[in-house]
């Protein structure tokens, strides 16, 4: 049984229409913009850009997400390029599948997992924070003990876990419900977002932008080196501490974190009307949306306050508590608390797709496939999902999982670029209604840009992200290569052949 075995895009497109496995085609457009935003914009803008600035760039923040949207931009036109090839649930994972062989889709997928059950995790326990802090404000304090992780001062997130376990319910019940829900919360996320922008814009003081680059910081002397707590490219370049040019590219390496989610829209196309006309709509539209609304509340942020006040739970309050206006982050709270919502909402819509696709294709059990009768969701890796992504929520600090929600999402994005090369080269003969263009310059630059970006994440994180591959390995040998529908297949044809 060959692990290089590639599953056609035919017979994904099969696959994906037999009545127990399928799917309904409900969303337009529109929906996937609503998706790709409602995904997009949430504890990356909201909590990292103030850490970011405040450790790594200074006002040059603006200019990490730029660094960290042109990685993305490129990547998104590949995945632009798949999905409108292969419109099946899956996202990364089915598209490898079909391109690189079930080995490769196989790391892909588990790699995925990593990226959305993270992802939903560290938007959980950010939720949270939110929460408390605003019931705090009405005088309805928690004790730290039911509101932190045990590595992070408490014993148990409980908010972390209780959100996670709604929206569990909410995906169960049906992707129309979370479609409706997901818009709604959209439109707030926005307006909150736009009001950031335009009332704070008339608080911007140029000279808290000065310097817009802070100079290069060694660390402070006689502090302890720990180099796998420096960026991997340091540790090449010998080099250590903040700011300056590398400080720019730490920084876009940490806000990478808030353009995670365009690439999940890519999982909803076989939910998708006409998936071969929408989804480049709905992943580049969304992605470009946010890049700009990125730019410009870095540049608001870090002109109503010094860089380096802003490394708080909230920096988008912190800004207008700054100004003396408290209602107005208020305002800005609930609003990131609502947006944070989808974002947890979106990231285990993802998580069950990618799962599901991977179920119906035996790589794990198939028993996780089935679609619920009434609902026609697939409901029982979405409450799996759920439960472990709110165990994890209320037990792990935010940092150790978002560093590695960005590792693994970095590493799909390098695979997904190359997949597009050599699906061009093996199967030239497929209609694409996108097409990247330049090839092959634009997906090699996005493959390099996006491991330039991994390079810049501490060596912690890459030995993490090393086990959690390696234990995919382990199962993929003992399970799911045998119970592989696609194997199956295979060597049922072969002894038909023989005999
Ligand atoms: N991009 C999403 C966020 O910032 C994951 O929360």
């Amino acid at each position: 049984m060959s692990i290089m075995r590639v599953k056609s895009v035919e017979q994904s497109i099969r696959d994906a229409e037999a009545p127990e496995f399928r799917l309904r085609r409900v969303l337009r457009a529109v929906d996937l913009l609503g998706i790709g935003i409602g995904a997009i914009i949430g504890t990356g803008i909201f909590v990292l850009t103030g850490v970011a600035a405040a450790t790594d760039a200074g006002p040059g923040i603006a200019i990490s997400f730029v660094i960290s949207g042109f990685a993305c931009g490129l990547a998104a036109l590949c995945y632009a390029e798949f999905a409108s090839v292969v419109p099946v649930a899956g996202s990364a994972y089915t598209f490898s599948y079909a391109s690189m062989g079930e080995f490769l889709a196989w790391i892909i997928g588990w790699d995925l997992m990593l990226e959305f059950i993270l992802g939903a995790s560290t938007v959980s326990v950010g939720w949270s924070r939110y929460f408390v802090a605003a019931l705090d404000t009405i005088g309805l304090g928690l004790p730290d003990a039911l509101t932190a992780a045990p590595g992070a001062g408490g014993v148990v997130n409980l908010p972390a876990a209780i959100i996670a376990l709604i929206l569990t319910a909410v995906l169960v019940i049906g992707i129309r419900l979370s479609a409706a829900v997901t818009n709604v919360v959209v439109a707030i996320k926005l307006a909150v977002v736009l009001f950031f922008i335009i009332f704070g814009a008339f608080f911007i003081k140029a000279s808290n932008w000065t310097p817009f680059i802070p100079p290069h910081q060694p660390p402070e002397p006689g502090a302890v080196a720990a180099p796998l707590d420096e960026p991997l490219v340091n540790a090449f370049f010998g080099q250590t501490g903040s700011f300056g040019l590398s400080g720019l590219v730490a920084g876009a390496a940490l806000v990478f974190f808030a353009y995670i989610g365009f690439d999940i829209v890519a999982s909803g196309a076989e939910e998708t009307r006409k998936p071969q006309r929408d989804m480049p709509i709905g992943i580049l539209g969304s992605l470009a949306v946010c890049s700009i609304l990125y730019v410009l509340v870095s540049l608001v942020m870090t002109g109503v306050v010094k860089y380096d006040q802003l490394d708080t739970a909230a920096p988008m309050a912190t800004a207008f508590q700054a100004i003396g206006a408290p209602w107005a982050a208020g305002l800005v709270s609930l609003g990131a608390i609502a947006g944070l919502t989808t974002v947890i909402l979106i990231l285990m819509l993802g998580q069950a797709r990618v799962g599901f696709a991977m179920s119906r294709d035996g790589l794990l059990p198939v028993w996780f496939a089935k679609v619920h009768p009434k609902f026609r969701t697939p409901y029982r890796i979405t409450v799996i999902t759920g439960i472990v992504v709110a165990a994890i929520a209320s037990l792990t600090p935010i940092n150790v999982l978002a560093e590695m929600t960005n590792i693994g999402t970095l590493f799909a994005f390098v695979l997904v670029s190359i997949g597009v090369l050599v699906l061009r080269r093996t199967r030239p003969d497929l209609p694409r209604a996108f097409r990247v263009p330049w090839v092959p310059v634009i997906p090699i630059v996005a493959a390099a840009a996006c491991l330039y970006l991994m390079l810049n994440l501490v060596g912690w994180t890459w030995i993490r992200f090393g086990i959690w591959m390696l234990i995919g390995l382990v199962v993929y040998f003992m399970f799911s290569r045998r119970h592989s529908r696609l194997g199956k297949a295979e060597s049922t044809e072969k002894t038909a052949g023989e005999g």
